[in-house]
């Protein structure tokens, strides 16, 4: 199948994942994660009505933002502090602000640049000694911290489960978190998950793998 059709098959899931938690699909935004997949591969999404992308890491981000300004670029890979000054001013939105650190220089550089980044702040679930995020606990100290930062605005919660385990129990405590915080969007939801994701209250799915194929692997 060719990338508009998965996009059109995608799209149908979300719907009827919405109909089952009896949500609004409006209330669900589709990032198309192009990670890896070459800027034909983009248009030819963009061209079948996607508008929202999302990149892992900051050259990549920057490059394609920049051959497709049109559409809307989240940026949703590791935070790397020193890559922050690639990021702002192409995503507008950045799901993975996981320490006060990669916040300050966020705030920095989006200031330098007259504008307010929009953040979200993303939350190690799983406690995953190798992940990147801040631990539960962590996140209403954050979050305090990060809305004291002049050209930040922090909307919500992003999560990545851990791969070995039942999704379903990690997307509700991050819904709760958000809850108990009080924000407003949740990340939350892949390829092999979004639908339990939507059914439990995610507000931003990023999907790579089921409209783009499998990424291409680098050569040896
Ligand atoms: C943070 C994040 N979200 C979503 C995706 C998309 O995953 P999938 O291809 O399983 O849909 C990726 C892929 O690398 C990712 O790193």
């Amino acid at each position: 199948m060719g990338i508009a059709e998965n996009l059109a098959a995608v799209q149908a899931r979300i719907e009827a994942a919405c109909a089952r938690a009896r949500r609004d699909p409006d209330s669900v935004k589709l990032v198309a994660v192009s990670k890896g997949h070459p800027i034909e591969a983009v248009l030819a999404a963009f061209a079948a009505g996607q508008v929202v992308f999302g990149e892992n890491y900051a050259q990549e981000l920057h490059a394609k933002a920049d051959l497709l300004s049109e559409a809307e670029w989240h940026f949703v890979g590791a935070l790397q502090t020193n890559k922050v000054k690639i990021v702002v001013g192409h995503a507008a939105l950045v799901h993975t602000c996981d320490r006060l650190a990669a916040a300050k220089e966020l705030s920095k550089r989006a200031f330098s640049k007259s504008f307010t980044q929009r953040i979200l702040l993303e939350v190690n679930v799983g406690r995953e000694p190798q992940k990147e995020g801040a631990l539960p606990e962590e996140v209403e100290a954050l979050y305090a911290a990060v809305r004291e930062l002049d050209a930040l605005r922090c909307e919500g919660l992003m999560c990545i489960p851990p791969a070995d385990q039942d999704p379903r129990p990690h997307f509700r405590a991050l819904r709760e978190l958000r809850d108990r915080v009080g924000l407003r969007e949740l990340s939350m939801g892949m390829s092999a998950d979004f639908e339990a994701a939507i059914e439990e209250g995610s507000t931003l799915v990023r999907i790579g793998t089921a409209i783009f194929g499998e990424r291409p692997r680098p050569a040896p």
